[in-house]
């Protein structure tokens, strides 16, 4: 892990939704609270497991203590309950382990922004209008959800912001997206963080408007079973050794098995501590880590879960 870990205690805890919980996490009196930027989010150490999960802070930095809102839908860790542990666990009084803020999601420069939220995922709109409502350009933000009560921090962006939330309820029918984005000034950015489908639709819906630009921050990595998955052999430039990664075996993997000590968290392409130099071969990227001129870049891979297209990489190790 190549952050510090940083115990804190869940000081407070508050229900937003039947479904979310929110977590104010205390630092002790001699760990700094950490500068963190618009978009950023929090790695959680979950409760008697290795593996970290990713939630957006929610609230602009506090002297010393972070918030996060948590849904223990399997949606937001990909399925596999860590959510749900950490709603059963992070009791008050509770020690809950952290990292230091990290950042995939900053604000872009645009003329003009578009936040879509589904669900739980307003929380990294939070900070984000927050940071453009200071900056006194123009926003909307359209939150979705089922119904109302279901939508995190609903009423509260409505008291604070007015006309500039729009909320839409699916048991109410579906709503048409291209309807809704259209139009939109040149210069727009879209940013997009939900379940499911989402970042595509909205995607989808404003493809045509080639003067907007979709920023999307996803819960867990795209679905990597694509059936697409080849051996290829790496090379680590320092030492010059060479070893084969099986198609059903991550590239991050491997190397552990070969004794090699690499720095990791979620491993599942979502976090971005596994970054590795790239000096050649054409690289596979899966990750939800870089941006796609990151990856035209061909500089850099997450080695958990991206591969290679080239039959053969060398990295910067
Ligand atoms: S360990 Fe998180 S991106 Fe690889």
């Amino acid at each position: 892990m190549t952050t510090d870990v940083i115990t804190a205690t869940v000081a407070a805890r508050r229900t937003l939704t039947p479904r979310v919980e929110e977590f104010t996490l205390l630092l002790p009196d001699d760990a700094p609270l950490q500068a963190w930027s618009a978009g950023s989010h929090l790695d959680v150490h979950l409760p008697g497991s290795p593996v970290t999960r990713q939630y957006s802070l929610c609230s602009p930095s506090s002297r010393n203590s972070y918030v996060i809102a948590v849904d223990r839908r399997v949606e937001q860790d990909g399925g596999r309950g860590g959510s749900e542990a950490l709603h059963r666990a992070a009791v008050l009084g509770a020690s809950v382990e952290v990292g230091e803020p990290r950042n995939h999601f900053p604000l872009t420069r645009a003329l003009n922004y578009i936040f879509v939220a589904g669900g739980v995922g307003v929380t990294p709109m939070l900070s984000l209008a927050a940071e453009v409502e200071r900056s006194g350009r123009p926003w909307q933000m359209l939150c979705l959800a089922r119904t109302a009560e279901d939508m995190p921090y609903l009423a509260e962006l409505q008291g604070k912001y007015g006309g500039k939330i729009t909320f839409h309820g699916s048991s109410a029918g579906r709503l048409d997206l291209g309807a809704a984005l259209a139009d939109l000034p040149g210069g727009t950015a879209v940013y997009v963080c939900g379940p499911g489908t989402l970042a595509d639709d909205i995607a989808g819906a404003v493809e045509d408007q080639p003067a907007v630009d979709v920023f999307v921050e996803q819960f867990t990595a795209p679905d990597l079973q694509d059936g697409t998955a080849m051996s290829f052999d790496v090379t680590l430039a320092t030492s010059g050794e060479t070893f084969t990664v099986a198609p059903d075996i991550s590239l991050l993997d491997t190397l552990e098995g070969k004794g090699k000590v690499l720095a990791s968290s979620c491993r599942e392409g979502v976090c971005g501590t596994c970054e590795v130099g790239v000096v050649s071969g054409e690289v596979d990227h899966r990750d939800n880590v870089l941006t796609p001129e990151e990856r035209s870049e061909n500089e850099s891979m997450m080695v958990c879960v991206s591969r290679c297209r080239s039959g053969r990489l060398v990295l910067d190790l």
